[in-house]
């Protein structure tokens, strides 16, 4: 089976983490999107929110599982057959740290990074900004998923 993990904080999932997993169900027999907490953000929705938004928005991908990974993703790679991490590209400005963190996992576990260029359409959109558009009362409806709009909109009324 050709298993292919894509990893993230998802907080929350977007139109541009959609376009890329389902893109990669194309590709793959199974997509495995592992859920880290990132140490250098502080989150706005929990872990277990946040896989409940992605369990949902993904579920008429049959292809797709959703799971939460603590550690390292090399560690989850090998422990669950996958030989390639699937990210999405979108502008330059990714590629540094992307970089970096491709050639880590692949020196020191052989684990292979894949780079999918995001559809032009998401190209700008990043988790962070639409939580600082929606925070200060931007529309972020055509950004999101239906449920994760009402998620972060109530989620941002009761701060
Ligand atoms: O959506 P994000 O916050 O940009 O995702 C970053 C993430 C979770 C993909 C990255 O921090 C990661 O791969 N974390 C897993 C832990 C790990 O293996 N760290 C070493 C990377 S070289």
């Amino acid at each position: 089976m050709r298993r292919v993990v894509c990893p993230g904080s998802f907080d929350p999932v977007t139109n541009g983490h959609i376009d890329v997993i389902s893109r990669a169900a194309q590709l793959y027999d199974e997509v495995v999107v592992a859920v880290f907490r990132n140490p250098s953000k502080t989150a706005l929705f929990s872990t277990e929110e946040r896989l409940e938004l992605l369990r949902e928005t993904t579920r008429n991908l049959e292809n797709v599982r959703v799971e939460h990974v603590e550690g390292l993703l090399v560690d989850f790679c090998k422990a669950n057959d996958i030989s390639a991490v699937v990210k999405g590209l979108r502008a330059v400005s990714d590629f540094d740290y992307e970089m970096q963190m491709a050639q880590m996992n692949y020196s020191q576990a052989g684990v292979e990074t894949l780079f999918m260029t995001t559809n032009p359409l998401w190209a700008f959109l990043s988790s962070s900004l639409v939580k600082d558009f929606a925070k200060f009362g931007g529309d972020v409806s055509g950004l999101v998923p239906p449920i994760v709009l009402e998620r972060l909109n109530k989620r941002l009324r009761e701060q």
